[in-house]
């Protein structure tokens, strides 16, 4: 609940899945604001807070789960947050068709346990809430680009649970009056990005091979098209969102679209590293032209059982009511996860001497 400090109000923030790419930007952004930030973090044997730990002594982290409904109470009753943002999801698409149920407790019954939390302890009047709603829901759409209105065709479990995430979000919005929005937000990207995601398996493969690594990227279907935005701008949105008098969703993307392949093909570009692509389907690989050496194989075990062909959103709602743009191109995505994981194995190199460069330049091309 805000307090006066210094005659100024101090928000509080509860973001729950604060220790992923969203939650550590978003974090990072509401400090900046003033916000007193609480972060919802489930328990891990190994440590999980890498991506916060230059915010620790800022933010108030406590243990908690979205399968636990108590807790998840308890702990809103006892901060009484102005803001809400639910960003804790089991987030990979493709792993969602091996674990269906547990992604749907999270993602789906997740979503509800807050929205139960706020009506039962009556912060209808004083609890916003942000969903972390996603293009997913759109599946294999119809028309393009994507609107607010494109109808939902989900095709993955991680999707059909977001889209009960998102229509019980609305229901309440509708039967308690509850101050929530949905952000469909269209794939978006940083140097915290997840490894198990396309993007960053690419720029963590590009730089690897770049200082002498023997090892190709495998990768599954090159050809899906995303519409990929940098995460820093996101997190803006999903602010600006419940700022708002009126509570709404809106779709946040780029209004680009780009395939897998381009994005490879631009990061070894980054590098000063021209491929050539040869062969079809499974067996097509992509080569260094000037070396030979095999940097890309498709392996078929990556492909999904389904997949979304192409993405591209419309984000004019957020442009009109919020004045939201994004700063971020997609050349400047590439470069800053690229810049970050050369940089990372520079220093790797730099303290263990285990990593050999090919030549004495720095990794970096003045080609990007
Ligand atoms: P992410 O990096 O995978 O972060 C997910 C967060 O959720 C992590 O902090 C994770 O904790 C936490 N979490 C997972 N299961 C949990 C559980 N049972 N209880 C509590 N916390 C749990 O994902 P992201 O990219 O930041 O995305 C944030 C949200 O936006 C997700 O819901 C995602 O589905 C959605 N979304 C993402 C995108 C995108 O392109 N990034 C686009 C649209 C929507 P650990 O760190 O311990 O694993
Ligand atoms: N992860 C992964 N790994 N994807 C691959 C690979 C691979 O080796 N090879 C090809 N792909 C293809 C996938 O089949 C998919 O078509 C595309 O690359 C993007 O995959 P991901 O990076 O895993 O992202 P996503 O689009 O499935 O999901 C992300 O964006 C959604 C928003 O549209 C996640 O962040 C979701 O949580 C988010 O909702």
């Amino acid at each position: 609940m805000s307090f006066i400090l210094y005659g100024m109000s101090q928000k509080t923030a509860l973001i729950t899945g604060i220790t992923g790419q969203d939650g550590a930007y978003l974090a990072e952004f509401l400090i900046e604001k003033g916000y007193n930030v609480h972060g919802l973090k489930q328990v891990s044997a190994t440590p999980n807070t890498q991506n916060i730990e230059h915010l620790m002594g800022s933010i108030t982290l406590h243990n908690g789960d979205m399968n636990d409904a108590n807790a998840i109470t308890a702990l809103i009753a006892d901060i009484r947050p102005d803001e809400i943002y639910n960003l804790a999801g089991q987030s990979q698409v493709g792993t969602s068709f091996d674990l269906p149920e547990y992604t749907a407790q999270v993602n789906a019954l997740g979503a509800l346990r807050i929205l139960e939390s706020i009506r039962i302890l009556n912060l209808q009047n004083t609890t916003r809430f942000y969903q972390a709603s996603t293009s997913e829901i759109f599946g294999n759409a119809p028309h393009v680009p994507q609107t607010e209105e494109t109808p939902l065709n989900p095709c993955s479990p991680y999707a059909c649970a977001k889209v009960y995430a998102h229509h019980i979000t609305q229901t309440y919005r509708e039967a308690y009056g509850v101050h929530v929005s949905c952000g469909i937000l269209f794939n978006h990207e940083s140097p915290i990005r997840g490894e198990e995601f396309v993007t960053r398996k690419i720029t963590q493969g590009v730089a690897a091979l770049k200082m002498g690594g023997k090892t190709p990227i495998t990768l599954g279907n090159i050809d899906a098209q995303r519409d990929w935005g940098h995460a820093a701008d996101y997190v803006r949105g999903m602010w600006m969102m419940i700022q708002q008098d009126k509570p709404d969703d809106y779709i946040l993307a780029t209004g680009e679209t780009h395939s897998v392949r381009d994005f490879i093909d631009l990061a070894f570009k980054c590098v000063g590293i021209q491929l050539r692509w040869e062969g079809q389907g499974k067996f097509e690989k992509a080569f260094d032209v000037k070396t030979r050496q095999t940097l890309v194989e498709i392996d078929r075990k990556l492909y999904r059982p389904t997949d979304i062909a192409a993405l591209r959103g419309d984000a004019s709602k957020a442009r009109k009511v919020l004045g939201w743009t994004p700063q971020w191109t997609f050349e400047t995505l590439v470069q800053d996860m690229l810049r970050s994981d050369l940089n990372a194995l520079e220093s790797h190199e730099n303290n263990t001497g285990d990593i050999v460069r090919r030549d004495g330049n720095t990794a970096w091309s003045d080609a990007a």
